[in-house]
């Protein structure tokens, strides 16, 4: 690395009451080709240094208002000057003074009768130890942004590659799933079908056959037939709802997931919702506590073109978050008699965007902490149960692939509130 210090163009402030002084100086210094602007006392200093901010100041200690340490003292309190190089001009030379002098902020000090050679290596030097300081903030600053970018880039990919696998792992078991399901459901009803032909032909039997033997009547007793015959049309409409269900789960799964359509899309949010909640079925009713209500208004949406089932996982993601914050709210919800509850409700009061709004009445987020939801690997659930991720991935997809909005109001203990607002019409850029 180069280091070109515009020691040059330099704009140096000359602080003395001396005129004498003050034009040696200045001659001297635009004779090597730097800015010089002076000023006979503190106060005027100060002025002119709010003004514009010199490169450099060169000021005296003995000045009529102000003293040089005052005026050195007032500038490193204000942060936008407390940078700036100065270095302290006197003609007392005594130890003390200059200890002073370093004390109060000063980088150096010259002392009186002026050594030209001296003047101009100390002011070179102090210039270019200057631009380094500012180069170092400066690379200092790109750093931290890079290392920013850097982290919002490993939780993209570490997502991606979530979602890929869990994506992956998904269309796999579902296409599995689906065709031994299949199996089932389509032998159900030829199965139903030959043990009606099976009954209604013991029942031909009995009637042809009125007397049984022995053994033929203590088996009828043994599997109680009268029983058997009614609770077998039971059994088999059982295991066709059952059918149903695992098939509906599998088509939200598809529908979710949207593996097989192609990326950008015309959907209906409505549907996504839906296929979201079949597969939250398990968290919205969990063993042994009560269920978690969800309250669904939905408004006539038009078709969204969008990246469809990016939209589902942010709409995943913010449901998950609202059932943990249900979750870890239990305790107070009992107390207070109220019911667990999301309101999911959508609406489309805007010709070019429709609103997705998800509300819960859990533990709710203080507002020191909403400006850091958004963040890399912000989390406060515990060691493996979070990992900070979904809403950063979900401002991602909403915000920046989708241009449109995702807004979080809360208030502690009164439950969240996020709020998407998507375009009708994804823009690509
Ligand atoms: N509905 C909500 N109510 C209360 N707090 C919430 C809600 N949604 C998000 N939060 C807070 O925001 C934090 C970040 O959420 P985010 O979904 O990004 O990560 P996470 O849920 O902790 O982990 P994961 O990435 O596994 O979802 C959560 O840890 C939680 O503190
Ligand atoms: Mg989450």
């Amino acid at each position: 690395m180069t280091v070109t210090p515009a020691t040059h163009s330099a704009d140096i402030l000359i602080v003395d009451d001396m005129p004498d002084n003050i034009r040696f100086l200045s001659s001297l210094l635009i004779e090597q080709g730097y800015r010089v602007r002076k000023a006979i006392n503190g106060k005027m200093a100060l002025t002119a240094i709010q003004t514009i901010q010199p490169d450099l100041i060169l000021l005296d200690i003995n000045l009529p208002d102000m003293n040089g340490y005052e005026v050195c003292e007032s500038l490193k309190q204000d942060e936008q000057t407390q940078s700036i190089p100065i270095i302290f001009l006197s003609a007392l030379n005594e130890a003390l003074d200059k200890v002073k002098a370093f004390q109060v902020g000063g980088v150096d000090y010259i002392t009186k009768p002026f050594q030209l050679e001296e003047i101009l290596v100390r002011v070179k030097h102090h210039l270019m130890l200057k631009t380094l300081q500012n180069q170092l903030q400066h690379q200092n600053q790109e750093l931290q942004t890079t290392l920013g970018e850097l982290r919002k880039t490993q939780a993209q990919l570490l997502q991606k590659q979530k979602m890929l696998s869990l994506g992956q792992l998904a269309s796999g078991m579902a296409h599995e799933i689906n065709n031994s399901v299949g199996f089932i459901s389509s032998n159900l009803k030829p199965a139903k079908q030959y043990i009606q032909d099976l009954l209604e032909l013991i029942e031909l039997y009995q009637q042809e056959y009125p007397y049984p033997s022995d053994t033929i009547q203590a088996f009828m007793e043994e599997i109680n037939l009268d029983f058997l015959e009614e609770d077998v049309n039971q059994l088999i409409g059982s295991m066709q709802t059952g059918t149903e269900r695992i098939q509906a789960v599998i088509l939200a799964l598809r529908i979710f997931s949207r593996l097989n359509e192609s990326e950008i899309k015309s959907v209906d949010i409505h549907e996504g919702i839906k296929s979201v909640l079949v597969l939250l079925q398990s968290r919205l009713y969990p063993e042994n506590k009560p269920p978690i209500r969800v309250v669904e208004t939905y408004n006539k949406l038009p078709l969204v073109t969008c990246y469809a089932s990016q939209i589902n996982q942010v709409i995943f993601n913010l449901l998950n978050n609202a059932i943990d914050a249900i979750e870890a709210a239990r305790d107070r919800l009992q107390a207070a008699s109220e019911a667990p509850t999301i309101w999911i409700t959508t609406t489309w009061e805007n010709p070019d965007l429709v609103t997705i709004k998800i509300q819960d009445n859990g533990i709710g987020i203080p507002e020191t902490m909403q400006s850091r939801l958004f963040d890399p690997f912000f989390t406060t659930k515990a060691v493996g149960k979070g990992t900070g991720l979904s809403l950063l991935t979900s401002y991602q997809i909403i915000v920046e692939k989708h241009q449109g909005q995702l807004i979080c109001v809360s208030a502690p203990h009164q439950g969240a509130e996020f709020k998407i607002e998507l375009p009708l019409k994804l823009t690509t850029t």
